[in-house]
């Protein structure tokens, strides 16, 4: 590690995406005094125990699940849309350990994921021009001066959301709700009715089914308390980097830093020059980190990022997020899964099937094609295997809502169809009954690939 790293010293490496237009920078200054008093959002403890699983993954023991809204929000902040969208991640956990046979990490984009990187600083509407939209942390979404005007408010706003949505999320995963037992109570009122309702009150039986046997043979929730409850992590982009500094502290029991706003926070595609201030950030922090690499990235350019994130070789410290598209991830991802397994690397490989495949319907909806999302996941599949190296997990924007957001699906959603409850305040996501036909597709997948991975070793 560089030997001058703090908390702080990502403010003297150039820092993309990160707002310098606040009207009053004392009050930012004030409120990120007033952030670093607050108790941190995790623990230390914990964001190792999550390294540990991930190094698990690398292993290829285990499989990643990380999933969530691209964009939180204030306006759509309820309790009934955080346990949707961790009911549907148990819902697909489910769905994956049963074809994989393996357990599934599972890290929600929940309790931190607000601030976006935009591709225009500034959007122009009816010959109106105002500073873009950049999350809720930073400003608001309306089209008005006041609206897009950064406030340092907004992050202590998002602090306390975080806090909450944390605090359900971890009675959810322990309180008893997330009990195996419970695990027909799960499927979403909307998914009921639908073809991969069907699907998964199937495999819910048989999971029954088999609960009941081991109940015979003596394994019951009280000689295996590990049936009541679910490890749950969370994670969001390091974007915010006044905030994650704010956040980080010294963990008292290893006396190194930790940033306690997220179990594992990432770099997006946008900011992860090596000599920038995101990486930098990134170096000196202990927690599972993760970068995302995209279709321009040279075989050259993920060693040297790997190097800088992960120069010991630690298990579970770095996971790469391929994020090609569909039509372009047979040209890149071989040559890139080839170079980290040529050099030993230990990292995660998942896939993030969503931000190459986004588009503008012809009614100007910003969408993306479930066909496409599933074609990159089983090209990462395919492609992971040839290359001999563990197709570790996805990383998807997701919601337990019945949101029309992504193109396509059982319900065959269509342009004219975006319109009808297109709530994202960024990308588009998918909904209930998507993510479940995505987690069916990979699991067959996985399944189909094991079995062949079997037979070749016979
Ligand atoms: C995101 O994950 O929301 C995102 C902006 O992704 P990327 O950095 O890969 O474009
Ligand atoms: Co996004």
């Amino acid at each position: 590690m560089n030997e001058r790293w703090t908390p702080a010293s990502w403010r003297d490496h150039p820092g993309k995406h990160m707002p310098d237009d606040y009207p009053d920078m004392s009050a930012l200054t004030r409120v990120e005094a007033e952030l670093r008093r607050m108790p941190p959002l995790v623990f230390a403890g914990e964001a190792r125990r999550l390294k540990h699983l991930l190094g698990q993954v690398s292993e290829g023991r285990a499989f990643l699940l990380q999933g969530g809204d691209c964009a939180e929000s204030f306006k759509e902040f309820s309790a009934d849309n955080i346990r949707d969208t961790f009911r549907l991640i148990l819902q697909m956990a489910v769905i994956l350990t049963f074809a994989g046979g393996k357990p599934v990490v599972k890290v929600g984009r929940m309790a931190g994921q607000f601030a976006k990187p935009r591709s225009a600083p500034i959007e122009t509407q009816g010959g109106v021009t105002l500073p873009s939209y950049r999350g809720d942390n930073i400003n608001g979404m309306e089209f008005t001066p006041e609206a897009r005007t950064p406030d340092p408010e907004r992050l202590l706003k998002a602090y306390a959301q975080s806090s909450a949505t944390l605090n359900l999320l971890r009675a959810f995963a322990g309180g008893g709700y997330a009990d195996l037992y419970n695990i027909h109570r799960w499927t979403l009122g909307f998914v009921e009715g639908s073809p991969q309702g069907a699907r998964y009150r199937e495999l819910a039986d048989k999971i029954s089914e088999t609960l009941s046997f081991m109940a015979a043979i003596g394994v019951t929730p009280e000689t295996q308390p590990d049936l009541h409850r679910v490890e749950f992590f969370t994670s969001h982009e390091a974007l915010l980097l006044g905030f994650e500094e704010a956040m980080t502290r010294v963990d008292s029991t290893s006396g190194d830093w930790y940033d306690t706003s997220a179990h594992l926070v990432w770099i997006g595609e946008r900011t992860r020059q090596l000599d920038g201030a995101h990486v930098e950030f990134c170096k000196g922090i202990k927690n599972p980190v993760g970068v995302k690499v995209g279709p321009t990235m040279e075989p050259d350019d993920v060693l040297r990022v790997v190097e800088a994130l992960n120069p010991d070789d630690e298990p579970g410290r770095l996971t790469l997020y391929g994020r090609f598209g569909a039509d372009k991830i047979g040209a890149r991802l071989p040559m890139l899964m080839n170079a980290t397994r040529r050099e030993g690397r230990r990292v995660v490989w998942a896939i993030d099937p969503m931000h190459g495949n986004t588009l503008t319907a012809n009614n100007g909806y910003k969408t993306r094609p479930f066909d496409r999302i599933l074609a990159e996941v089983k090209s990462f599949i395919e492609i992971a295997e040839a290359e001999g190296v563990h197709p570790g997990g996805v990383h998807l924007e997701m919601t337990g809502q019945n949101v029309t957001e992504c193109l396509g699906g059982a319900r065959a959603l269509s342009e004219g169809d975006l319109a009808d409850r297109y709530h994202t305040h960024c990308d588009p996501r998918l909904n209930g009954e998507q993510a479940l036909e995505l987690a069916f597709l990979v699991a067959e997948k996985l399944k189909t690939e094991k079995l062949a991975g079997l037979k070749a070793a016979e």
